[in-house]
């Protein structure tokens, strides 16, 4: 099939390596010339897994890019909508990118004859496409709903794993009206052996953030029992691999630490509490998701704190990325971490495989070092934050090595302190 990606950003690029991977051809649309280059020269605009090796498979042969948003409609039968959605402090959805691509791409199936179906990607609060995409789909193409297609496909991908996520996933929403429609999806859809499941727009925008604060749940739950576990000296990842024994509860996303960062969940819980505030429901549990989450970097510091000084020691920082396996630092738990070693007046020596670069935009003042082994040599105290493997293998020698993240299977370092274990 001809399919038109817009937006080439994490989820925009994924879909369209994972499409063309698939053998579909996939034009990506983004209005950054730079990216746009990039992508047609095979250099991936983002650090993820796989992506560069997919890229030297499908471009050009099933892959390429434009800044021409409407030739690339005309000349697809599907246009994937994957337009960012950033959220305000107080959880309230940016719709703006969205709202532009609907009327383009309504102006676009003006121009068309055949039938085309607008597949929305992005994560929108839920009634977006049934209240905000389609009134603009038809208002600029001058068309009603069934004379083109519509369909609300949540994406499911983890950063770090985002392409392997794409072709295995465990599931397919798929909301949408109309057989025709179905039929396409379908035809998108036809080597994945996952499970589809068909519902309406709306249905398929609540799972997302439905599934997203269940996620986020099971971390605060957790990381709530943790702190319960850690006064009575109980191994909290005792407990986790006990519970999940439950076929009902699962073993995942119950690692204790420091909490959730990312783009995703601590931006989609937000919003879905905005969202029932503004519906004049009281959201409970997910006020305590957050609430929990955001105390943990400073029940962490306290727990340093109790066992030493922080002021003007040397802390080596290992882990800034929100997570193993990615750059990205967004709301990562470093942050607020670093921040409260440096209100303390702690010298902070900071190592990441990858983050480095984005977190020295966020605090230039601290040092950054190449090797890990250096800034834990150098350090007096050395705090772990993201669970990169890596760390595990470093000679911690005597330090004194507070784990935030439980990276470590047997060999402990000699002075070890676990967080909540
Ligand atoms: C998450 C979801 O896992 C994806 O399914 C979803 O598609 C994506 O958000 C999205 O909405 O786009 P991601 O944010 O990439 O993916 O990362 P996760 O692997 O889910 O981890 C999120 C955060 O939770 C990380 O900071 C991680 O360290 C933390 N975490 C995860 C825990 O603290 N404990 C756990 O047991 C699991």
């Amino acid at each position: 099939m001809n399919i038109s990606v817009i937006g080439t950003g994490y989820v925009g690029l994924i879909t369209g390596v994972g499409l063309a991977l698939n053998n579909h051809k996939v034009i990506c649309v983004d209005n950054n010339k730079e990216k746009v280059e990039m992508i047609n020269s095979k250099i991936p605009p983002i650090f993820e897994k796989g992506l560069e090796e997919a890229l030297n498979k499908t471009v050009p042969s099933n892959l390429s890019a434009s800044d021409n948003l409407e030739k690339a409609v005309l000349d697809s039968d599907v246009s994937f909508i994957c337009v960012g959605t950033p959220c305000d402090e107080k959880g309230k959805c940016d719709l703006t990118a969205i709202k532009v691509v609907s009327e383009e791409l309504g102006k676009a199936l003006a121009k068309k004859n055949s039938f085309h179906v607008v597949v929305v990607k992005s994560t929108v609060i839920p009634s977006t496409t049934e209240k905000i995409v389609l009134p603009l789909l038809e208002k600029n193409s001058g068309k009603k709903l069934g004379e083109f297609g519509l369909c609300m496909n949540p994406e499911t991908l983890r950063e770090g794993f985002a392409l392997q996520d794409f072709l295995n996933p465990d599931r397919i929403i798929l909301g949408l009206r109309g057989e025709e429609t179905k039929k396409v999806m379908e035809e998108v859809y036809g080597k994945f052996s996952s499970q589809k499941f068909f519902c309406d727009f709306s249905e398929a925008e609540m799972i997302k953030y439905a599934s997203n604060s269940l996620l986020a749940a099971k971390i605060s739950f957790i990381n709530e029992i943790g702190k319960i576990c850690k006064k009575l000296d109980i191994d909290t990842y005792k407990v986790s691999e006990g519970i999940g024994l439950d076929k009902r509860i699962s073993p995942f996303f119950l690692n204790a630490g420091l909490g959730f960062g990312g783009s995703c969940f601590p931006k989609d819980v937000t919003a879905l509490i905005a969202e029932g505030k503004s519906l004049g429901v009281n959201t409970f549990l997910l006020d305590a998701v957050i609430q929990v989450n955001e105390t943990q970097p400073k029940t962490f510091v306290d727990f340093v704190k109790k066992e030493t000084e922080l002021k003007n020691k040397k802390i080596a920082v290992l882990g800034l990325a929100f997570k193993e396996g990615t750059d990205d630092i967004r709301e990562s738990r470093s942050i607020p971490v670093i921040k409260i070693l440096l209100e303390e007046k702690a010298e902070v020596l900071a190592v990441d495989p990858k983050a480095e670069e984005n977190m020295n935009k966020e605090f230039p003042e601290i040092n950054y070092f190449d090797s890990s082994q250096k800034a834990v040599d150098l350090a007096d105290v050395v705090l772990i934050l993201t669970d990169w493997k890596e760390f595990s293998l470093l000679d911690f020698k005597d330090k004194l090595v507070f784990d935030g993240r439980n990276i470590f299977n047997k060999n402990k370092p000699l002075n070890y302190k676990g967080f909540l274990w």
